[in-house]
C-alpha cells in the first residue's frame, strides 16, 4: 500500500491549477478518501466520468438525504425552513417537490424571458460601453442573472444587493463561530423578508413564480410554508450564484482560446444562435460554474473502484474532472464546439437533480456572451501577472471574484 496522498482542495492555488489536480487524482486516485475543508471530516471524492455518473444516477446507493444513510445533521430551525427543497430530498418527497416547481417553471415561462434578458443585457452594456474598461462580474455577469431570477419570482429589483449577500452566506462554508453567527444573522434576515412577501402575494397575487408557487398543486397537494422557503431559496441561490459563472468562465475560455473567441465573434455576429449555443454548452465542459455536485451519502456499504465506501459517509462527485475524462471525452482538455459528445457533459448534473434550470441558465449564458462580444469589439482582458484570475473561496463552484475587462 502506497502512502494515501493528500491533495489540496480549496485555495487560491488550487483554483489556479484545478484542472491538473483533478486529473492527478483522476489518473491516481480516482476513489480517494481525506478530510474535508473543516480538516476532520473525511469526504470520498470520485473523479471518473464513470464513477461520477454512478454517484449522480444510484439513488439506491447514494442520496443527497442523509436520514436515508443514518445520519442526523444537527440544524438550526432557521436553517431548517432554508434547506427544505428538491435538491436536500430523495424518492417520493423529491418527486412531488419537483413537480410543484416544475409546474411554475414551465419552459414557456423561460422562453419568454428572452426578450426581457436580451433588454437588460444591451442596457447593461450601454451603460458600460462609454468607460472602456469594467468588473465584468460586478458590472455585468452579476447584475444580470440575479436581475432575471428576482424578475421571475417577481421579488423588487431595488432589494438586489440584499440578496446577494444572502445568497452568498448560503453557499460560503461558516467555519469559526463569528463566521456562523454572521451566517445565522443573513438568514434570518433573509427569512424575514421572504415571509413579507409571501404574505404581500398571497393577498395580491401576480404573474410571477412566486404567486404560482403558492397555488402551484399536485395530486390535491401544495408546498408547505418550510417548503416555499426552502425552493425560493434553493432557485435564488442555484438561479445565480451559478449563471454568474457561467459567463465569467465562458470570457475567460475566449480569452484563452483564440480560435474559439474568432468563431464565436463571428457566430455572434451573424446571429447564430445554434453555433452560439454550442460553445456555451462546451463551455460548461471545459470549465463549468459546478466543479463539484453536492454531496452524497452512502445509504449503504457500496464498492467504487475496488474501494468500500461504508454506509453514512460523505461522497463528493468532482463534475469539473468527470468532463475531462479521456475514457469519455476525446481530446478532453481542448474546448472544441460542437465536439459529438458535448451534451454527455455532467456540469448540469444527472438523474432525478438534473438542473432544473438548464433551459434558463443556457438561454442567459447565450444572449450575455453574443451580446458583450458584438457589443465590445476588441475586448481583452487585464488579468494578474501570473494570468489567473482571483477566485472566490467556494469549494463546489468555479467562482471568479472579478474580471478587468478593457475595450
Ligand atoms: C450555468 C448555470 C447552472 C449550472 C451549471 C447549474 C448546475 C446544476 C447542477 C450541477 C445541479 C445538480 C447538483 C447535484 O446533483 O448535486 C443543479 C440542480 C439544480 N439547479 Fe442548476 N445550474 C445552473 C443554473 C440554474 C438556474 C438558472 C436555476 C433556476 C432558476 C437552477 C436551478 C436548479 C435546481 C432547482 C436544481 C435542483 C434540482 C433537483 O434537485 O431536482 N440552476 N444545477
Amino acid at each position: 500500500m502506497h502512502e494515501p496522498r493528500r491533495y489540496e482542495l480549496y485555495g487560491q492555488a488550487f483554483q489556479a491549477d484545478a484542472h491538473a489536480t483533478y486529473a492527478a487524482m483522476r489518473e491516481r486516485d480516482p476513489v480517494l478518501r481525506q478530510p474535508g475543508i473543516d480538516g476532520r471530516t473525511p469526504i470520498w471524492f470520485l473523479t471518473r466520468y464513470e464513477d461520477v455518473e454512478r454517484m449522480l444516477t444510484d439513488e439506491e446507493a447514494f442520496s443527497r438525504d442523509p436520514n436515508r444513510a443514518g445520519v442526523s445533521l444537527p440544524l438550526s430551525p432557521v436553517e431548517e425552513l432554508l434547506t427544505d427543497h428538491m435538491l436536500n430530498a430523495s424518492g417520493d418527497r423529491h418527486r412531488r417537490l419537483r413537480t410543484l416547481v416544475q409546474q411554475a417553471f414551465t419552459p414557456k415561462r423561460v422562453r419568454e424571458m428572452r426578450p426581457f434578458v436580451q433588454d437588460l443585457a444591451d442596457r447593461l452594456l450601454a451603460a458600460q460601453a462609454p468607460n472602456g474598461r469594467m468588473d465584468l462580474i460586478a458590472d455585468y455577469a452579476f447584475p444580470l442573472p440575479i436581475a432575471v431570477i428576482l424578475e421571475l419570482l417577481g421579488v423588487p429589483n431595488a432589494d438586489r444587493d440584499r440578496f446577494r449577500t444572502w445568497s452568498d452566506s448560503i453557499v460560503t462554508p461558516a467555519l469559526t463561530e463569528a463566521e456562523q453567527a454572521d451566517a445565522r444573522t443573513k438568514f434570518e434576515a433573509f427569512v424575514a423578508y421572504l415571509g413579507d412577501l409571501f404574505a404581500r402575494r398571497r393577498h395580491e397575487p401576480g404573474n410571477d413564480l412566486i404567486s404560482a408557487l403558492l397555488t402551484a398543486e399536485s395530486e390535491g397537494d401544495r408546498l408547505s410554508t418550510p417548503e416555499l422557503y426552502g425552493t425560493v431559496v434553493l432557485l435564488i441561490v442555484a438561479g445565480h450564484e451559478t449563471t454568474v459563472n457561467l459567463i465569467a468562465n465562458g470570457l475567460l475560455a475566449l480569452h484563452r482560446e483564440p480560435a474559439a473567441r474568432t468563431a464565436f465573434e463571428s457566430a455572434a455576429a451573424r446571429e447564430d444562435r445554434d453555433e452560439v449555443a454550442a460553445f456555451v454548452e462546451e463551455s460548461i465542459r471545459y470549465d463549468g460554474p459546478v466543479s463539484r455536485a453536492l454531496n452524497r451519502w452512502a445509504v449503504r456499504d457500496v464498492t467504487v473502484g475496488g474501494r468500500t465506501i461504508r454506509r453514512g459517509e460523505i461522497v463528493i462527485g468532482v463534475l469539473a474532472a468527470a468532463n475531462r475524462d479521456p475514457e469519455r471525452f476525446d481530446a478532453p482538455d481542448a474546448l472544441v464546439p460542437g465536439r459529438p459528445e458535448a451534451r454527455a457533459h455532467l456540469g448540469f448534473g444527472k438523474g432525478i437533480h438534473y438542473c432544473l434550470g438548464a433551459p434558463l441558465a443556457r438561454l442567459e449564458g447565450e444572449i450575455a456572451l453574443a451580446s458583450f462580444v458584438r457589443a465590445l469589439p476588441g475586448w481583452r482582458l487585464d488579468l494578474p501577472a501570473d494570468g489567473v484570475p482571483r477566485y472566490r473561496p467556494q469549494p463546489g463552484f468555479r467562482s471568479i471574484a472579478e474580471l478587468d475587462v478593457r475595450w
